[in-house]
């Protein structure tokens, strides 16, 4: 079964490299950096774009700039990279971790509610999978609570909510092009944000405490050096040309599986709301009725050649790191039972052609028939 290889690399990219390479400036200041900044922002409806080398620096900045520390609650998700909490922890504030819906695999705004305590400053959307939050209530909680609104768009590069791009809805929105991701540079990451302010202390903190129209040497504030390598905007720039196009490849291609398997009722799909006018698939996420049917529905796919991964291992507070402490940890029965049963198929199957796509069904459905004869 061929399923394309991710990260993909053509003639665009190796033409923009080799433009690097025979320019003075292989750094963050070529041109190619701000260009990419400016156009990735622009899609996903921001006014503003800094980018880093990676989409972990990228949430510790934003946290920083904010001022969330020592004595702050932040709520994220129990389920998610550990960039997500580690973020906070490293900025000095306390990660509460909340249970995720169980349709949406996403964090639990009713969850979020019962988190909030007179310390929380703010909360962390994270689009799991590229499928955007329930960002009517999150928008809504945190204005009646007066809470920031960070969103961790780490999976989420041209996702949409109500035709609103992911990273546009709070003060600022994270990505990351880390190998994998839909747009992958091997690593890199960039803050989007509409709030002039804040972009410009933001700037400042990633490019040396500089501030505009000042000279190299001249260091306004405190700041350090996350800036990305030209290398890496030139490999972006070219990926870009090709991801609204990806974007609707895996679109279809997710539909024709799940209409292909609609008659599957063991495998209940991440829910797809009216709002979410657009996924970008970086994965297509399901949930079983049982551990056993989900280790053999991957077992099977992989025998098959088919990428398939059984969720994440453990919640974000079941890591070694936060039992030893340092967060506060809501009850999460949905998330606790989703690294039991659920899998993800990462995006690039969703790349495949048609008739793989009906040979990737062909195999889910087996696993799922030959599990349902085995519980009778
Ligand atoms: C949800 C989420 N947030 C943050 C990150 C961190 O991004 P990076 O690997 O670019 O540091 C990742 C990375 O995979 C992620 O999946």
């Amino acid at each position: 079964m061929h399923i394309p290889s991710w990260p993909q690399a053509g003639e665009r990219e190796a033409e923009l490299l080799q433009l690097v390479l025979e320019s003075p400036q292989w750094g963050g200041f070529h041109d190619f950096v701000g260009e990419f900044e400016q156009s990735f922002a622009a899609y996903q409806h921001s006014a503003f774009g800094i980018s880093a080398f990676n989409g972990t620096v990228t949430l510790e900045a934003a946290l920083h700039v904010l001022g969330v520390g020592q004595g702050d609650e932040v709520i994220v998700p129990a389920i998610s990279f550990i960039s997500t909490a580690s973020a906070v922890s490293r900025v000095g504030a306390t990660p509460v971790f909340v249970d995720i819906d169980e349709s949406s695999f996403n964090i639990d705004p009713e969850a979020v509610k019962r988190a909030i305590s007179p310390v929380t400053k703010a909360i962390i959307a994270v689009h799991f999978g590229g499928a955007m939050c329930d960002m009517g209530a999150l928008g809504y909680i945190c204005r009646e609570r007066d809470l920031v609104l960070l969103e961790d768009a780490a999976h989420a590069h041209g996702s949409e909510w109500n035709g609103k791009r992911a990273g546009s809805f709070g003060i600022a929105g994270s990505f990351s092009f880390q190998n994998g991701k839909v747009l992958s540079a091997g690593e890199g990451g960039i803050l989007v944000t509409s709030d002039e302010e804040f972009a410009g202390r933001v700037r400042s903190l990633a490019n040396c405490g500089r501030v505009p129209g000042r000279s190299f040497y001249e260091h306004k504030n405190l700041g350090t050096n996350l800036r990305m390598t030209a290398f890496q905007a030139a490999v972006l720039m070219a990926q870009f040309e090709r991801l609204p196009q990806q974007i609707a490849i895996r679109t279809a291609n997710a539909q024709a599986l799940k209409e292909a398997l609609r008659d599957i009722d063991d495998i209940q799909w991440q829910r797809e709301p009216a709002e979410a006018t657009q996924n970008s698939f970086y994965l297509l996420i399901g949930r079983t009725n049982s551990a056993p049917v989900r280790d053999a529905l991957c077992q099977g796919l992989i025998e098959a050649g088919v990428p398939c991964t059984p969720f994440y291992p453990h919640t974000l507070y079941q890591n070694e790191l936060y039992r030893r402490g340092g967060c506060r940890v809501m009850p999460c029965p949905v998330a606790e039972e989703c690294i039991q049963n659920a899998f993800w198929l990462p995006h690039n199957v969703l790349l495949a052609e048609s008739e793989v796509i009906e040979q990737v069904a062909n195999v889910i459905r087996a696993r799922a028939a030959s599990q349902a004869v085995n519980a009778l």
